[in-house]
């Protein structure tokens, strides 16, 4: 086994002190997901799409890394023969403050800004407001946090799509399973012929493909997992 795939979800930065989204008290309890989390919205509203992020990066920023994200950091650099990439449904950047190399946020990063006149991103570590100045093509009213939302492609489709392809072992950890296309990226790792493993709080229901499935706090079941992980 030389190839491991882990697609994390809002559930491995729970216990980080961020919100999940479906969870009781989640971030779609307190907020409209069509109003946030939607081209439609973001058209409608960008100003109060911009004021979301900017009190989300605030949290994000002051949040620390948990044994979740540890444990993936250190097995990577325990196995540097084993290719492990990590694919992140989260905007945080609690795999990065771990130290875990190889990630790509396919629903993008708290900490960037796209124009969406030009397509050039910047690093956000303030505030961001819709009716900024794009610093290169200099167009006003085009500034959206770098997230994609429901209605727009998920990132790096191609590059996943060859992960899955050649992994042995595909770990999900802390997702729903609800929000496509990762919730079908184990579908996919299994027709190749991964060894497929959920570590989740609780079951969920689009759980067909899973081997193995590991209930309880990512905190505790996954280090425990990774540490005896032989190949
Ligand atoms: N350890 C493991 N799993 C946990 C923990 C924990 N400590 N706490 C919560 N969970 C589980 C919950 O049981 C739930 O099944 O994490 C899961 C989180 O699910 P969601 O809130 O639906 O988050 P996620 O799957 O990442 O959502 C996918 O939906 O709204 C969009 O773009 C957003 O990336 C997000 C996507």
């Amino acid at each position: 086994m030389k190839n491991v795939f882990i697609l994390t979800g809002a559930g491995i930065s729970a216990e980080s002190g961020l919100k999940t989204f479906r969870d009781a008290d989640g971030l779609w309890e307190n907020f409209k997901v069509d109003d946030v989390a939607s081209i439609e919205g973001f058209e409608k509203n960008p100003k109060l799409v911009h004021e979301f992020y900017n009190h989300l990066r605030v949290q994000m920023d002051k949040a620390m890394p948990n044994k979740a994200h540890i444990a993936i950091s250190e097995f990577q650099k325990k196995n540097p023969d084993i290719t492990v990439n990590v694919v992140t449904q989260n905007v945080d950047l609690l795999h990065e403050k771990a130290g875990t190399k190889n990630v790509l946020h396919m629903h993008g990063r708290i900490d960037e800004t796209v124009c969406l006149n030009c397509g050039h991103v910047v690093k956000t570590l303030g505030n961001t407001q819709f009716d900024g100045v794009c610093e290169k093509c200099g167009a006003k009213n085009f500034l959206k946090p770098n997230i994609v939302f429901f209605g727009e492609m998920p990132m790096f489709m191609d590059e996943i799509s060859d992960m899955l392809k050649h992994c042995d072992l595909f770990v999900a950890v802390g997702t729903s399973g609800v929000v496509y296309p990762a919730a079908g990226f184990v579908s996919q790792a299994k027709y190749y012929g991964a060894q497929t493993y959920l570590f989740n709080l609780e079951y969920t229901e689009n759980n067909y493909y899973f081997d193995h499935q590991v209930m309880g706090k990512a905190s505790e079941t996954l280090p425990q997992f990774l540490e005896k992980l032989m190949f």
